[in-house]
């Protein structure tokens, strides 16, 4: 394999030189010398069409950007991961979720991985009927109104993304909500108003051993044992992981236990019997149709030349603006409410993965790596950050995702979003020159005072870039192609950074220092020691200073 080529190569020192060249021109004076530019900067692909024209790049430097994956062995990397092989290196494991969305027959991942998946994905699919059809019952008999998941990091923010995305697919299906914070006041919220005949729990946890995880699970099993006696738990908790002791300890019924594989990251898991609740919300046909989504997103990245493959050229575009342009913060926003988890599930997926500062060879980068990412739901933004995207001195680079027709059938409103998202894009491509606030002074006859106090606070620079992904209708498809796009952009960007994308020791070690501490905020009966907890932590957290120095 190559190693990616960074900043010190021929084609980083090229691709800055036309950095410079092209700072000294405004995105706007792009637009007018070249027509054209929408045809040559946008593509289609996988049902998603990705406009890229507002990005502050040329031909010339789309060109430069297209020769980096070769240069980085992206092809060589992508077969290694489709082949299984272990490229995450530093915990000796395969990387296998494009295997999550294999058709019988496909041999994804080899014989095993293929057999394997596909039996765990029609006991977790059957289960999931039995839940929704009401043959898959609480202790008494009744039906399960409620799906409470309980989980953390990867192990909940896909499920929960795509059952908010995806609530039109529902159809009566019993509600599921998400508990994830160890703070444990959202299950208490949840409790309180639960009936616990028809409550299921859903366990959640590749290990079954993290901390947030467990506390929610245990005062979930107390609770339940309170209201409906011992004997009644196993009726209304199932559980996915790959530790089957744990699951046992905890009481989960056989046919309730759903496993893991090690060559799945929890960031990556929402694919695999972890999304168990999203088959719920949606039933398994549509779950199915999301997974069929992910797998045509798949083909495209394997086979598509790389000038028009959708993941690698959202990610040389990432790229581009955090290296080269110096906007190391990227804002998603999409323009459907339904999606308003997206931005919170990318901060895990991109942040997670990327966020490293160590090349595969282990010497520190001299790049910068994944971008912060943050965002929210338009048209909601607008109203709340957009300011400082149009005006301030912090520049962020923009996705902005756009349906076409609307998730609720409300098209008329739907319309007023369209504009809007298509305005805002318009608006940090081309900004407010004096010229036209000038003009737009002139023409409300604004007295002259006024206008030289006014007209620096009205400038809007433009420049500001954006990408826009639009698709037809948000589905269980398009939700599917959707993840695998942001799947094999952060995949592209990992290779082209040199680093693994697929390990994530920093959270390791912030865990492993919770866990050290726990001892200290309970008593020696277990009990919360309240604010002598607090002092005992902090003695402790000194004496391990002291014990560095
Ligand atoms: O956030 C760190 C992490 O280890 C994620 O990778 C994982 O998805 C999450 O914690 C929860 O871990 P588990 O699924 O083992 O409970």
């Amino acid at each position: 394999m190559h190693i990616a080529p960074g900043p010190r190569s021929a084609s980083w020192s090229e691709l800055h030189s036309h950095a410079q060249r092209l700072a000294r021109v405004a995105t706007r004076e792009l637009f007018e010398r070249d027509p054209g530019r929408f045809e040559r900067f946008s593509r289609r692909g996988a049902g998603l069409l990705l406009d890229f024209s507002r990005q502050h790049l040329d031909e010339v430097v789309l060109g430069r950007l297209l020769a980096l994956p070769d240069a980085a062995g992206l092809a060589d990397y992508r077969d290694a991961m489709w082949r299984g092989e272990k490229i995450n290196v530093t915990e000796q494991r395969s990387v296998l979720h494009v295997a999550l969305r294999q058709r019988p027959g496909e041999r994804l991942g080899g014989e095993t991985v293929e057999r394997e998946v596909l039996e765990e994905r029609e006991r977790m699919l059957a289960f999931a009927a039995g839940v929704r059809s009401g043959r898959i019952a609480g202790s008494d008999g009744l039906p399960f109104s409620l799906v409470v998941h309980i989980g953390i990091g990867g192990s909940d923010l896909g499920p929960a993304m795509a059952v908010q995305a995806l609530a039109h697919h529902a159809h009566g299906a019993p509600r599921c909500e998400f508990v994830s914070n160890v703070q444990g006041c959202r299950l208490a919220d949840l409790l309180a108003e639960a009936d616990p005949r028809t409550t299921l729990f859903i366990v959640a946890s590749k290990t079954f051993t993290t901390l947030e995880t467990l506390s929610n699970a245990h005062t979930a099993r107390q609770w339940l044992h309170d209201r409906l006696g011992a004997a009644a738990v196993p009726a209304h908790f199932a559980a996915v992981s790959l530790n089957h002791r744990a699951m046992d300890t905890f009481g989960v019924h056989p046919d309730y236990r759903f496993t893991m594989w090690d060559w799945v990251g929890g960031r990556y898991s929402v694919w695999s019997s972890i999304g168990v609740a999203l088959a719920i919300a949606i039933g398994p046909q549509a779950y199915l149709a999301f997974l069929d989504g992910g797998r045509e997103m798949d083909a495209h990245f394997h086979s598509a030349p790389w000038e028009q493959n959708l993941p690698v050229l959202l990610a040389l575009i990432g790229l581009w603006n955090i290296n080269f342009r110096d906007l190391p913060t990227l804002a998603i926003v999409p323009y459907e409410e339904r999606l308003g988890g997206l931005p919170a599930y990318l901060q895990q997926l991109e942040m997670g993965s990327n966020g490293k500062s160590v090349t595969l060879e282990g010497r520190a980068t001299q790049w910068q790596t994944a971008p912060v990412i943050w965002g929210g739901a338009g048209s909601n933004a607008q109203h709340s950050f957009y300011q400082l995207l149009h005006q301030g001195s912090p520049r962020a680079a923009l996705e902005l995702l756009l349906p076409a027709v609307s998730s609720c059938g409300n098209e008329a409103q739907h319309a007023l979003a369209i504009a809007s998202c298509l305005a805002q894009a318009e608006a940090f491509m081309a900004g407010y020159s004096s010229e036209a606030v000038r003009a737009e002074f002139e023409r409300e006859g604004l007295p002259q005072e006024w206008r030289e106090r006014l007209e620096p606070h009205k400038i809007s620079p433009g420049s500001r870039p954006s990408t826009l992904i639009a698709f037809a209708r948000l589905d269980p498809p398009t939700l599917g192609r959707l993840l695998a796009l942001y799947e094999h952009k952060v995949f592209t960007q990992g290779v082209l950074w040199g680093i693994n994308s697929f390990d994530q020791w920093g959270v390791e070690f912030g865990k492993r220092l919770t866990e050290q501490l726990v001892a200290s905020v309970r008593d020696p009966s277990g009990q919360p020691a309240g604010a002598e907890g607090v002092q005992k932590v902090l003695e402790q957290l000194a004496e391990w200073r002291s014990a560095r120095s």
